[in-house]
């Protein structure tokens, strides 16, 4: 029989610093890296393409059949396809960062992507950054770590990201972006972003990134120290 893989669930608000956690934590630990919100980010931006407002649930819904996400893993890391076309940093906008917000309060997006994230977690050791992976996509996970910060915090690092690329964008922006998008991930009916039963809350706020990682680590090994 197939040994189970070993499944890190990380969830968590935007800006909560879940992605640059995740990525160190999967490359020191050899386990892949999946970014669930590259998935939504992704038919945000099909939808957005296709001149829709990001509440059409009903066009959002109609468009569905016609997209085919895929994920091709590349050095630990997950790339996102999009009928078959390698989808980069065009979808960390905040106009895509909105559509992605809304369409993943659609039931039937959030079907459709259901199986390729469990697919990839059957299949490899993974960490998976997301909302509902400890809750919805993958209840059976070994570690399920539910990282927070304050507003303000993860609007810093969001900014500070978001200039590093190069977008010319305004701290004010970035911060009202952050809470329209906590009230609008957390408050939707279906698989909102809540902690899980069983996880492990981690506030990071004061913590800089090694202190961050060293955090998570402790909570790693606590709970799977003699299945790594
Ligand atoms: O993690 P992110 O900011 O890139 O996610 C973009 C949006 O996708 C976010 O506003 C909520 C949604 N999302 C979700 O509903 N479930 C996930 N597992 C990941 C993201």
């Amino acid at each position: 029989m197939k040994k189970p893989t070993i499944k890190i669930a990380l969830d968590g608000p935007s800006g909560s610093g879940k992605s640059t956690m995740a990525k160190l934590l999967a490359k020191e630990m050899g386990f892949v890296y999946i970014d669930t919100g590259s998935l939504y980010r992704t038919i945000g931006l099909y939808v957005e393409r296709k001149g829709l407002d990001s509440d059409d649930i009903t066009g959002i819904v109609s468009l569905l059949p016609e997209i085919n996400i895929t994920m091709q893993l590349v050095d630990g890391g997950g790339v996102v396809f999009l009928n078959g076309e390698k989808i980069g940093d065009e979808i960390r906008t905040p106009k895509i960062s909105k559509y992605a917000s809304d369409v993943s309060k659609v039931p039937e997006v959030r079907s459709f992507l259901l199986e390729l994230q469990r697919n990839i977690a059957e299949n490899n050791n993974v960490i998976m950054d997301g909302r509902d992976i400890g809750t919805v996509i993958l209840p059976d996970a070994q570690v399920k770590i539910f990282m927070d910060a304050n507003a303000e915090t993860r609007a810093r690092r969001r900014f500070d990201e978001l200039r590093a690329k190069g977008q010319d964008v305004k701290y004010e922006d970035v911060l009202s972006d952050i809470i329209w998008r906590d009230k609008n991930d957390s408050e939707r009916a279906l698989a909102p972003a809540v902690p899980a039963e069983d996880a492990i809350m981690h506030d990071n706020s004061g913590l800089n990134i090694q202190e961050n990682l060293e955090a998570l680590k402790k909570i790693i090994k606590e709970k799977i120290g003699n299945a790594l």
